[in-house]
């Protein structure tokens, strides 16, 4: 088991931004990623069908033995994280709870802010998360989809990036919440801009960052940690288009990508029924 590889997914290049950090945390584990290029985005599709995607990208990670499952896309992990956990024995890490808890890591925080897809602001995922664990706090909740669109097309620094973050977070710079959750693994790369916008000051909080965390944390309970005696590996899986794929994915990476392949998910046997329920 220990010398399996971390399954990571996302709907397409956002996710790379949890490998990123998860490589920096575990330079010696060996990483298997999938982006569903072929069915982005999810921000604006319904649980069912999302549902569906995460398990067909969770049975070809299954085929490849990872030995975990890292649901990099805020959009699947508020609508199919405990789906998935019933449909497979491996340990399934989304990124919602890494990013709640790093938001109330400190007791004065009371006014959060969230942004994210239509999707993750429309479940309530992160609203009733922060809500439970802290009843005192407000929630400002935002879907921006905007966002994911101006990042895939490498906008960050653009006057359009500037003006959508303007028109989105405008309620934010009237009165700034005491922690800004970037619910959305396309989200760190606009960090400066919102930065620029809202202030030196502002709590952004990553939850690539707190998922890499997360990460390590479990692979220590569960005693699945790899072996430390030489650096890990990466092989890319995409459902579409991986020349695009790479292009517009090694900035989320930060660094150049090895080889990408081809793999249609879709074409599995789930097991589910017309409705979508297993049979
Ligand atoms: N990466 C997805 C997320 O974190 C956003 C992109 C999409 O809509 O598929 O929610």
């Amino acid at each position: 088991m220990n010398e399996r590889p971390i399954g990571v997914f996302d709907s397409g290049v956002g996710g790379l931004t949890v490998v990123k950090e998860i490589r920096a945390a575990l330079p010696h584990e060996d990483i298997i990623y999938f982006g569903d290029t072929a069915r982005v985005p999810y921000g604006s599709k319904s649980v069912p069908v999302i549902r569906r995607f995460a398990l067909e990208i969770t049975r070809f990670l299954e085929s490849q033995r990872v030995k975990m499952v890292v649901v990099a896309c805020n959009t699947a992990s508020a609508l199919a994280l405990d789906f998935l956990r019933r449909q497979t024995g491996l340990p399934v890490i989304g990124v919602i709870d890494p990013g709640v808890r790093a938001a109330l890591r400190s007791p004065a925080v009371k006014r959060v802010g969230v942004i994210g897809t239509r999707a993750t602001i429309r479940s309530e995922a992160y609203q009733k998360r922060l809500q439970r664990l802290r009843q005192d706090c407000r929630v400002i909740a935002k879907a921006c989809p905007l966002l994911v669109p101006i990042v895939e097309e490498n906008l960050v620094g653009s006057a359009i990036a500037r003006q959508a973050l303007e028109m989105y977070l405008d309620e934010f710079r009237a009165e700034p919440p005491d922690a800004l959750i970037l619910a959305c693994t396309h989200y760190p790369l606009l960090k400066q801009a919102i930065r620029e916008l809202l202030g030196p000051g502002l709590a952004l909080i990553d939850s690539a960052e707190e998922t890499a965390r997360e990460v390590v944390e479990v692979l220590a309970a569960r005693r699945i940690e790899g072996p430390r005696d030489r650096p890990g590996t990466e092989e890319f899986y995409v459902s579409d288009s991986p020349e695009v794929f790479r292009q517009v994915g090694e900035p989320f990476l930060g660094r150049p990508m090895g080889a990408v392949f081809e793999e249609h998910v879709w074409k599995r046997d789930l097991g589910l029924g017309p409705d979508g329920t297993p049979c």
